[in-house]
């Protein structure tokens, strides 16, 4: 019950960042640090909240396991880097986020696709614009890890979020 409270109460803390993208503070010294070149130039083309989101996961993923491989690291930096595609709309975001993922698979509401299928999305616009084959694929188990272990480590936290 209590885990249930935490991540209704995660989500809506999360909610309340999403307001205003001005007010997102990500730490891009820090992304920086686990990126490579074209990695870290595609990072930046991310809205600043989902930045500021993936580092919170990154950050919490390597304070739990500080032996994480630096893919992993990156890939948790940039894992919902697939929801760029579209303008950054809170109310949105919030409506879509009520529907469980993978709900509505075949929908054509552009929204609803977004959300589905941003994991594929953004692994493809990660390997076009150059970055780590290894990156690319944690992003895109990132919602559907299976027997992946290091995916299912990096769904953990995002989930905690
Ligand atoms: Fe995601
Ligand atoms: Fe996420």
């Amino acid at each position: 019950m209590y885990s249930v409270f935490k991540k209704i109460f995660g989500k809506i803390m999360r909610l309340a960042r999403s307001f205003r993208a001005e007010q997102a503070r990500p730490d891009d010294v820090w992304a920086h640090f686990y990126l490579q070149t074209l990695e870290f130039e595609f990072y930046l083309g991310i809205d600043p909240r989902d930045r500021e989101h993936g580092l919170r996961v990154a950050k919490q993923l390597l304070e739990a396991h500080p032996e994480a491989r630096e893919e992993l690291i990156a890939a948790a930096i940039l894992h919902d880097c697939g929801k760029s595609v579209r303008p950054y709309h809170v109310l949105e975001r919030v409506l879509v986020g009520l529907i469980p993922y993978g709900k509505g698979a075949g929908s054509r509401f552009e929204p609803i696709r977004v959300r589905n299928q941003h994991p594929q999305i953004g692994a493809e616009l990660l390997r076009k614009s150059g970055g780590r084959l290894e990156v690319a694929r944690l992003i895109e188990a990132h919602h559907c890890p299976q027997d992946d272990e290091e995916a299912q480590v990096l769904h953990f936290f995002d989930d905690l979020e």
